[in-house]
């Protein structure tokens, strides 16, 4: 069964073709970042012109890529919230025109479940149940994953998601957008314990998570120790920024290990845009392994926002016949 699936929940247009949920035959993506970086984050309204503008020709090259028509194609997917509404709409209005004019089955799929799908785009992949984390600039949740369709959510973000927290972090400092990979990066040569920032746990037992504190610790550190006429010496701006990244993979990394043992499960799985981050990977394949644990993590490529993680989800449903009704509205907040 070959999908053909669309994804524009925030400011990357995406189109993919996936053949039986496991293998990509095409997974375009088309950055935004350009558009967004002068204004230091995504700015709606212009997100959803540009992907008015770019749908048509990312679906074609993600067809031609595949080396696939449209009659080649057996369903389509499409993501249907969370997201920004403006953004999602261009696609299911896409997706939903594409199936009324060939006949095509479609479904609208939760962009949470297409992030915990993209594992199974993967060689190594999990067998169900395991811990899924998502953990993007616009989520950070933890789940019991049971099967397509069958999570729990265990616990959520209180305040600003991870990557919402890196991106502050990156304009408060001047080091640009998104702030994720540029802290990643910096952070590499910087000492991670240069500076001790808190550590939320919110309790005991509570899978919850919350970043504002940590954000606003930076903010104080920054605002106690003023630019210099020179600005800041880099190596400074590493330590922070290092320290910072610290704190949020530890919390991660504990809370998410917390659940496997609270559930009594054995395979954790990662995914978004901050799973691609290489600290987090490292600390988490580390301490797992200590605990006998087995973790599976997307290909960065995969981790951030695409289309063939959509395909995954969206076959499961569509080899049940499960469709959608054209009817079908996107939501900016769709609970998994
Ligand atoms: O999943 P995603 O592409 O879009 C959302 O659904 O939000 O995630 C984007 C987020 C941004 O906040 C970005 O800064 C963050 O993922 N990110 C990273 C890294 N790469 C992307 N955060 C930390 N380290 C990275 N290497
Ligand atoms: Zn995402």
């Amino acid at each position: 069964m070959r999908i053909l699936a669309i994804e524009t929940s925030c400011d990357d247009t995406g189109a993919a073709v996936v053949l039986n949920g496991r293998k990509i035959l095409s997974n375009i993506v088309s950055s935004q970042v350009s558009v967004h970086q002068r204004y230091g984050g995504v700015v709606p309204e212009l997100a959803s012109r540009r992907h008015i503008e770019s749908i048509v020709p990312i679906v074609t090259e993600a067809l031609e890529r595949a080396k696939v028509t449209l009659r080649d194609i057996d369903g389509i997917a499409v993501t249907q919230g969370p997201g920004l509404v403006g953004s999602l709409l261009v696609g299911l209005s896409f997706a939903k025109s594409l199936s009324f004019v060939t006949g095509l089955p479609f479904v609208g799929i939760n962009h949470i479940e297409a992030h915990l799908s993209a594992i199974f785009l993967e060689e190594r992949s999990p067998k169900f149940p395991f811990i899924g984390l998502v953990v993007s600039g616009g989520h950070t949740s933890l789940f019991r994953v049971d099967g397509f369709g069958k999570f729990k959510r265990l616990g959520q973000t209180r305040d600003d998601a991870a990557g919402e927290a890196y991106d502050k972090v990156a304009k408060l400092l001047g080091l640009g957008y998104p702030g994720g990979p540029i802290i990643d990066e910096l952070s590499r040569t910087g000492n991670p314990e240069a500076i001790r920032f808190p550590r939320p746990s919110l309790g005991k037992n509570s899978f919850d998570f919350s970043f504002s504190g940590l954000k606003t610790a930076v903010v104080n550190y920054v605002k106690a120790h003023p630019e210099p006429a020179t600005g800041y010496p880099e190596d400074l701006i590493r330590d922070i920024v290092s320290s910072f990244q610290e704190a949020v993979v530890e919390v991660l990394v504990r809370k998410t290990l917390q659940a496997a043992q609270h559930e009594k499960l054995k395979r954790v799985v990662l995914s978004g845009g901050v799973a691609a981050n290489s600290r987090l990977r490292q600390k988490m394949e580390e301490e797992a392994a200590e605990q006998r644990l087995k973790v599976f993590i997307p290909s960065p490529s995969l981790c951030s926002d695409n289309a063939a993680m959509v395909a995954v989800a969206g076959y499961e449903y569509l080899k049940q016949g499960i469709r959608s009704p054209l009817s079908l509205n996107a939501f900016s907040n769709l609970p998994l």
